[in-house]
C-alpha cells in the first residue's frame, strides 16, 4: 500500500492499524534546533484522542507520543523524528460482523477488492486512528510556523450553522464539548448528535480553519498551489468529502465587482479590504488570514441494521457491534488543523529556495 507520505520538505510517513500495537510517524526534514519534547504533545493529542467526551467513540486512548529520534537535550537535530504512540485499548473481537460483511460507505469493499486482504479490526488502516500520526506530525510543523496560528472550530453540524465571533481561539474552542465557537450552536449541535447516538444513527458537519499571522508568498504555482495543497492534505483525512477556501462555492453568486478583494494600505503594508480570496491569490499566500471549510460525511459504522453484500457475494444485514463516533466533526478539529500545519511548513522550508 503506498501514498503514506505527505509532503515535499517536510515529509510526514505514518505507519500502524487501528487495532496494532501502535502508530507510528516519521517526520523528516524537520529543521535542527526546535524546542522538542513530549510533553508539547499532550494538548493537541488530547484534542483529537477517542473517549474525551459523550460525543466521541468510547474507545479509550492515552495517546502518549514517545520521541525515538531526531531530538537531543530537548532540541531537534535535523535527523528524522520518529514517533510511536501506543494503542492500549483494543479489542479486535468487537469487529467479527465487519469482517465477513462490508459496512456501507466504509473502506471494507474497496480494501477487500484492491488488496485481497484486510485487517478488520476497528477499520485497520482506514481507521481514523492513524491521524495520531498527523496531529503528532502537526505539533513540530506548528512548531515551524510559529507565529502563523491555525484555528479550527467546527462550523456546521448537519443543518445547525454557528454564528461565527470575529475573534476566535482555541480557549473560546474548547469552551466547547464539541468545539464550536458559538455557545447556543454548540448547546443545539450536542443535543442533536445525542439524540443522533441515541438513535444508533450519525451526523457530519463542517469544520472552518483560520490561519492567522500568515507570511506573504507560501505556495508554488502552478501545481503546488497552496489551496491546492491545503485541499489534497484535507481531503486525505477519512471521512472528508469536501474542501473550500474563501468564497468557495458561494463566490459564483457576486459579479467580479463584489467579489474582488480590494487593495490597501495599513501601516505601510499592502492589505486587502475583504477576504473572499481566503489569503490566497495565484497559489500564493496574500499575507491575510487563511480562511477555509472542509465538509465531514455523517460516520459510516452506525448501530442501526443495513443492507450490504458479504465476502462470499451474499445480500447479507450488518448492525456492527463496537465503538464509534456519532459524528467525526469534534475530534476532526485538531486533525485539520495538523494537516494544514503540515502544508504550511512544507511550503515555509521551500520557499527559502524561491529566490537568492
Ligand atoms: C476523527 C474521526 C473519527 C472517525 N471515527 C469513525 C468511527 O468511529 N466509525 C466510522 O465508521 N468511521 C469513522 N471515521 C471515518 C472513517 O475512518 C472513514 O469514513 C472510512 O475510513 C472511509 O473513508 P472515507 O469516508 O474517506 O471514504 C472517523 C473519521 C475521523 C476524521
Amino acid at each position: 500500500m503506498a501514498g503514506n507520505t505527505f509532503g515535499e520538505a517536510f515529509r510526514v510517513t505514518s505507519a500502524g492499524e487501528s487495532h496494532g500495537p501502535a502508530i507510528m510517524a516519521i517526520v523528516d526534514g524537520c529543521p535542527a534546533g526546535i524546542e522538542l519534547n513530549e510533553e508539547m504533545f499532550r494538548n493537541d493529542m488530547d484534542r483529537r484522542r477517542p473517549g474525551q467526551s459523550e460525543f466521541t467513540t468510547q474507545r479509550k486512548e492515552a495517546d502518549e507520543v514517545q520521541i525515538m529520534s531526531g531530538v537531543y537535550r530537548g532540541e531537534t537535530t535535523g535527523t528524522p523524528i520518529g514517533l510511536i504512540i501506543p494503542s492500549t485499548d483494543q479489542r479486535s473481537k468487537d469487529y467479527s460482523d465487519v469482517a465477513l460483511s462490508y459496512r456501507p460507505s466504509h473502506a471494507d469493499y474497496t480494501y477487500d477488492a484492491k488488496y485481497g486482504r484486510r485487517d478488520p479490526s476497528g477499520g485497520g488502516r482506514s481507521s481514523a486512528r492513524i491521524t495520531s500520526a498527523a496531529v503528532a506530525a502537526g505539533v513540530i510543523a506548528k512548531r515551524i510556523i510559529a507565529p502563523t496560528v491555525t484555528t479550527g472550530y467546527v462550523h456546521t453540524i448537519k443543518d445547525i450553522e454557528a454564528d461565527i465571533p470575529l475573534e476566535v481561539t482555541e480557549a473560546i474552542v474548547e469552551q466547547s464539548a464539541i468545539r464550536c465557537p458559538d455557545p447556543i450552536a454548540s448547546e443545539r449541535m450536542e443535543a442533536l448528535i445525542r439524540e443522533t447516538r441515541k438513535n444508533r444513527d450519525s451526523v457530519g458537519g463542517i469544520v472552518e480553519c483560520i490561519v492567522d499571522n500568515m507570511p506573504v508568498g507560501l505556495g508554488e504555482p502552478i501545481f503546488d498551489k497552496l489551496e491546492a495543497l491545503l485541499g489534497y492534505a484535507m481531503l486525505g483525512i477519512p471521512a472528508a468529502k469536501g474542501f473550500e477556501i474563501g468564497s468557495g462555492f458561494t463566490g459564483r453568486l457576486e459579479y467580479g465587482s463584489d467579489h474582488n478583494d480590494p487593495f490597501t494600505l495599513e501601516d505601510g503594508k499592502i492589505v486587502t479590504t475583504s477576504n473572499k480570496s481566503g489569503g490566497v491569490q495565484g497559489g500564493i499566500s496574500n499575507g491575510m488570514p487563511l480562511v477555509f471549510r472542509v465538509a465531514f460525511k455523517p460516520t459510516a459504522t452506525i448501530g442501526k441494521e443495513q443492507q450490504t453484500v458479504n465476502n462470499q457475494g451474499q445480500l447479507d444485514t450488518i448492525a456492527p457491534a463496537g465503538r464509534h463516533d456519532p459524528c467525526v466533526l469534534p475530534r476532526a478539529v485538531p486533525i485539520v488543523e495538523a494537516m494544514a500545519a503540515c502544508v504550511l511548513a512544507d511550503l515555509t522550508l521551500r520557499d527559502r529556495a524561491s529566490r537568492i
